[in-house]
Parts: C-alpha cells; sequence; structure tokens
C-alpha cells in the first residue's frame, strides 16, 4: 500500500512544533522550538509574546522539515494531510498555527485536518507500542488541564472527571513559584524533591486532597494543597523546601492514584492512557505502573518527549482520521470558547 505521509503543526502554548509522519507512526523530522526561556522572567507565559515567537519560529521549523523531506526524496506535495492544534489554547498562537497549516495544505493540495490537543494527547502512546484501539480510560493531566475521559473513538469522549479548580500541573507551577523555583515549576519542584527518596508519610504537614470524597466521585481538585502550602511555609519553618517539595508532589500523586484506581473500577476499562506533561514527572510514572500490576490493567504513558506539549501526537492523531476517512470539519469555524466535543464531530 502507498504510504500516507503528514504534517503536524502544534502551536497552542508555549510550545511551537512540527511534525512529519510517515504512516502515523514513523517520525521523519519533529522540529520542536520550546518559548521556556522567553517567559522565564514573568514567571508563566505571556500570551502575545507567545505569539510572537510562534510567527518567527515556525517558518523555521517548515524550512527543517523541508530538508528533512528532501533527505527522504520528498517534498511537501507527498503530504496527504495536514493536521493542526485548532483548540484549546492561545487564541492568538492557534491561528498562526492554523493559518500556516490552511497554506501549506493548499500549497500540497493535502487535506486539512483540525485537531482538538486534548485528544491529541492520548495518541502519543501510538509511540509507546500501542496500537488505536477503544474504548480505553484517557487520563490528561497538563498545565491547564486535569481529566479522566471514556474514549470510545475517534473524537468520541465522554468526560468523567475534571478538576474543580487548579489543573495538576498548574498546581505544580504556582507550588513551585511559591517556594522560589524558577519556571516552568513541575520539573524545578520534581528535582528538588528528589533529593529525597523517601520521606515518612505520618509526617507530611499537607493535608490529604479530597479525603472525604465518595468512591463513586474522582474530581480533582488540587488548589487547597497549594494553600496549604503557603501556610506550612510561613508558620512552619522546621520544613525545608526540599521536603515541602516532596510532600507536595506526594500528595498530588496520592490524588491521581486514588482517583485513577477509583475510575478504572467504575468503568472496567482494562486500557489507561495517562499523558500530558506532569506525567513526564518520573514518580508519577513509577506510582501508575505499580497500580497496573495491582489492579491487572495496562496503563501506557508516552515516553517522555512525547508527554509534553509535541506535534508528532498532532500528526499521529491526524493519520487516525485521514485514514478513517472521518476528517471532522468546521468546528474550527466557530471561535467561541465554549467547545464541546460533540461539535468536534459534527
Ligand atoms: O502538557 P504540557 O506540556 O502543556 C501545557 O499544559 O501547557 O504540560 C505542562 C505542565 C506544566 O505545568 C509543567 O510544570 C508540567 O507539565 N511538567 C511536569 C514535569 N514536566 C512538565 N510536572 C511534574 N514533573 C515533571 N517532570
Amino acid at each position: 500500500m502507498k504510504p500516507v505521509y503528514g504534517l503536524g503543526i502544534e502551536s497552542s502554548c508555549d510550545e511551537t512544533a512540527l511534525a512529519v509522519l510517515k504512516d502515523g507512526v514513523e517520525v521523519l523530522s519533529k522540529p520542536l522550538f520550546s518559548q521556556i526561556a522567553l517567559h522565564e522572567d514573568y514567571g508563566g507565559i505571556v500570551p502575545e509574546i507567545a505569539s510572537r515567537a510562534h510567527l518567527e519560529k515556525l517558518p523555521l521549523l517548515l524550512d527543517q522539515c523541508m530538508q528533512d523531506l528532501a533527505e527522504a526524496n520528498l517534498s511537501l506535495n507527498d503530504l496527504s494531510y495536514v493536521a493542526v492544534t485548532m483548540r484549546p489554547g492561545l487564541q492568538g498562537s492557534l491561528l498562526i498555527g492554523y493559518q500556516a497549516a490552511l497554506a501549506i495544505s493548499h500549497q500540497a493540495n493535502a487535506a486539512l485536518i483540525p485537531i482538538h490537543h486534548l485528544e491529541a494527547h492520548f495518541y502519543a502512546a501510538r509511540f509507546s507500542q500501542w496500537s488505536p484501539s477503544y474504548p480505553f480510560l484517557g487520563v490528561l493531566l497538563s498545565g491547564g488541564n486535569s481529566s479522566m475521559f471514556v474514549v470510545n473513538g475517534l473524537g468520541n469522549l465522554e468526560k468523567i472527571a475534571d478538576t474543580m479548580d487548579d489543573a495538576a500541573g498548574e498546581a505544580l507551577d504556582k507550588a513551585a513559584a511559591l517556594l522560589g523555583l524558577p519556571y516552568p515549576g513541575g520539573p524545578s519542584l520534581d528535582r528538588l524533591a528528589s533529593v529525597y527518596e523517601e520521606l515518612p508519610e505520618e509526617e507530611n504537614p499537607l493535608p490529604v486532597i479530597l479525603s472525604d470524597q465518595p468512591r463513586s466521585l474522582f474530581d480533582f481538585s488540587f488548589s487547597g494543597l497549594k494553600t496549604a502550602l503557603l501556610y506550612t511555609i510561613k508558620k512552619q519553618p522546621e520544613y525545608s523546601k526540599e521536603k515541602l517539595a516532596f510532600y507536595f508532589r506526594e500528595r498530588i500523586i496520592q490524588l491521581v492514584t486514588r482517583n485513577l484506581k477509583k475510575a478504572i473500577l467504575k468503568t472496567s476499562l482494562r486500557t489507561v492512557i495517562a499523558a500530558g506533561g506532569v506525567l513526564a514527572n518520573p514518580r508519577l510514572g513509577k506510582r501508575l505502573k505499580e497500580l497496573a500490576q495491582e489492579m491487572n490493567v495496562e496503563i501506557i504513558i508516552p515516553a517522555r518527549e512525547y508527554c509534553t506539549d509535541n506535534a508528532v501526537m498532532v500528526s499521529s492523531l491526524g493519520h487516525c482520521y485521514f485514514t478513517s476517512g472521518e476528517i471532522p470539519e468546521s468546528y474550527f469555524v466557530t471561535s467561541k470558547n465554549n467547545f464541546t466535543w460533540e461539535k468536534l464531530r459534527n
């Protein structure tokens, strides 16, 4: 069969990324520019800076893709589809990726496939020996989202849990800022916490999150923990930053594993894909592997470089849509923020 080549474009937040895949799983090119250094001084992402950086870097990354294609005796004209993250994300940043995708798809006479970023995160698992099969339980923990879905098929995701306030990554980022750690907080807090291999649970000064949450509920909440950290820093100076980082991370991991366990029991699903930037955390990954053994289920975590935002996952999901013939139409034309999953399918 003729191979299918497809380009993915990701520009929803602070990563400008392109990826060309062969048949959805073989990476031919994956240039990525991380804007971390540009936002560092501000302690968070500045949308205007993000948009400008996407505008500046995207053509350079496209040049890189074209060079990589040329080395494989290919060109943009060989692309069958161009998949692009349409939402959620920063509006200006998304627009830049979309305009680029539109132009390239016209030029290459390739199908334009709008992609929902959260759905794409799960398809990073295709690079960890997962071939799409449904249903599965999708867990997404990133800087902006903490949710769980029953994924019944392409564009068919039923949200069964969400965060009631902050996202897990957001909580880690804010906690790191309280501890005076550099941006982005998740990895710096993890580095500090990793000074300790283990600490006694009974000495954790931070409260167990949602300790009275019923078994049937598994929504997340992380903002109270951040407040508890603030008061502990002020009132219990005997706790070093390293210990607080460790105990904070521990509470987050506890809630994630506890609620995932409840969701597995409730849905009886045997395959879990856990994705998003927070899954780049090795201790969380280890705990989830232990949970998989305990519950006799398969928990797939994409490789670390594909946990955080990237275009490989976008192109990979684009490939699934392209080959299924079910290209989501026109939802991207509606620029309202109240996007629903149904719109992706209409
Ligand atoms: O999926 P992602 O790259 O995109 C956004 O949501 O923007 O996730 C970013 C989040 C940030 O909050 C970051 O602090 C967190 O993932 N993160 C980590 C680690 N690496 C990134 N959190 C904990 N441990 C890490 N190693």
